[in-house]
């Protein structure tokens, strides 16, 4: 008792004094870089550690995360660049599409991956933690186990099944249903199954309550003392580590006496893939990996669905033809015969309609690197250690990208599609999403299964987006759903 109150009091107090101290750190560094007459981009870093974060953070949550960098352009008058200061780093904002090809083009060159150390420490060593050679190989054997060739063969059917039972369990039946909240079991289930071939229940659903607490701090201010979100990610993070361990342990013995198989999930994949000199994955790196996956792997996917199911109660032209167009695949199947990758190629239309949800609202705004050298960039200097922001949603609701830009229209990816660098919601360059394949077979099957079931109507009408780190509807878009006649 005693113990919490002294850390109630001296929580403020100490936070009070990490604020002024790195105040006057960054003004430090701030009047440094200008009496040195670095040619630094137009801009503001705004308070003393905290920055224009809280604009960002402003900005997102109502629904118009693209305002804060343009506005930032308006009132600089810098269309391509302007510096800023975002969660305790001096930052350059690289804008529209040549601002995402400077960017994705020179990873490893004159830029690298960045996170927040909000990030960063709750991770730990993972893809996302590392650079360079070790990256690469990280980034292939991830890719091994969840690009188009390992789908091509394995994955569709299971995915199918996973989401047919799901349909049946949480969907069929039910007059309303909370669509966020539901799609949000299923992609974790989802991922369990295939990450680690997880099947009971009360275990999975123990994971995903750890990790609903889990997913809050991530990516917001890291203050570390007890009552923040940070610190309660940080806890919850060695918790599902733990749990994580523990599975890693039992397969480990599986493996070792013949009773689990090498290609059976990412796990089994972990467990037995080395690099050319032979070096595996630590336990502690494996456990890192697969809670990277978990959360880079449910919480995207999920609001994508969601936006989706969005979308079609709201154009209900739009909803017949992705209809038409699933039927069209289910007539060539025999009853009961699940879906296959051929299928899902076949599924067109309904990915330009993904892709207009994902143009629209895409569910991660963008993310950063850091400068590994000072260079130069739209005539100024970027100093080396400096961070960088790139914004997908920026780039995706600009008229200067897409025509009619708030209108909603799937055939804008037609053809050829969209100008290059103008439509990024999977990033690009080296660093690009190595989970696109993997969210593109769950999202289109998922659609394939719920489209053939049920119509439905939004109980909110124009239900808001937010962005509280990623795009939320904030009622968790209730539907009513009306199934179809046999
Ligand atoms: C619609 C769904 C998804 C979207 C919109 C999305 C978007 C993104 C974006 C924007 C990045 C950052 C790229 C960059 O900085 O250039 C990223 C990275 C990443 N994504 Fe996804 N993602 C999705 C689904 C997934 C899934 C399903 C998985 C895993 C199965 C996944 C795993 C990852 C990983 C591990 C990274 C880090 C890659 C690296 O640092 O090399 N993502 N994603």
């Amino acid at each position: 008792m005693q113990k919490q109150i002294m850390i109630q009091i001296l929580a403020p107090i100490l936070l009070l004094l990490f604020i002024v101290s790195y105040g006057l750190l960054t003004s430090y560094w701030n009047r440094k870089s200008g009496s040195s007459k670095i040619n630094l981009p137009p801009g503001s870093f705004g308070w003393p550690f905290i920055g224009e974060t809280l604009s960002l953070i402003r900005a997102g949550l109502k629904g118009t995360p693209e305002r804060f960098v343009q506005n930032r352009i308006e009132k600089h008058g810098s269309p391509l660049v302007f510096k800023t200061s975002l969660l305790g780093h001096s930052m350059a904002v690289l804008c529209g599409p040549a601002g995402n090809k400077f960017l994705f083009g020179n990873e490893n060159k004159l830029v690298a991956l960045w996170w927040p150390s909000s990030v960063t420490e709750i991770f730990g060593r993972c893809l996302i933690t590392v650079r360079g050679d070790e990256a690469k190989w990280m980034r292939k054997m991830l890719l091994s186990y969840l690009g188009p060739e390992a789908f091509a063969t394995h994955y569709a059917t299971t995915m199918d099944i996973v989401t047919r039972r799901h349909i049946q369990v949480h969907w069929q039946g039910k007059e309303e249903v909370n669509v966020y909240k539901t799609v949000k079991l299923f992609a974790f289930e989802l991922a369990c199954r295939l990450f680690m071939s997880l099947e009971d229940p009360n275990y999975i659903a123990k994971l995903g309550s750890l990790f609903n607490v889990f997913l809050k701090g991530v990516g917001g201010l890291p203050l570390d003392f007890p009552g923040t979100r940070f610190y309660k990610s940080k806890k919850l993070a060695d918790a599902i580590r733990t749990e994580l361990k523990g599975v890693i342990k039992e397969r480990r013995v599986a493996l070792e006496e013949g009773k689990a198989s090498s290609s059976q999930d990412f796990l089994s994949h972990l467990l037995t893939s080395c690099d050319e000199n032979g070096r595996f994955l630590t336990e502690m790196e494996m456990a890192n990996n697969i809670l990277l996956l978990l959360f880079t792997g449910h919480d995207t996917t999920t609001i994508s669905i969601s936006l989706i199911i969005k979308s079609l109660g709201e154009y209900p032209d739009v909803y017949e033809k992705v209809l038409r167009e699933q039927l069209e695949i289910s007539k060539g199947k025999e009853a009961g015969e699940m879906l296959t990758w051929e299928d899902v190629q076949k599924m067109r239309y309904t990915w330009n309609v993904v892709s207009e949800v994902m143009r629209i609202n895409p569910p991660v705004v963008g993310s950063f690197r850091e400068a590994m050298v000072d260079f130069e960039y739209a005539g100024y200097t970027i100093p080396k250690g400096w961070k960088l922001y790139w914004s997908a949603v920026t780039t995706h609701r600009d008229e200067a990208n897409f025509q009619d830009v708030t209108h909603f229209d799937p055939s804008r990816f037609e053809g050829v599609g969209p100008i290059p660098f103008t439509y990024v919601p999977f990033g690009g360059g080296p660093r690009m999403c190595v989970g696109k394949e993997f969210a593109r077979l769950e999202i289109l099957v998922f659609l394939h299964n719920i489209v053939t079931n049920f119509k439905w109507d939004l109980l909110v009408p124009n239900e808001k987006i937010i962005y509280d780190s990623m795009a939320t509807p904030i009622k968790g878009l209730p539907i009513r759903l009306h199934p179809h006649q046999p």
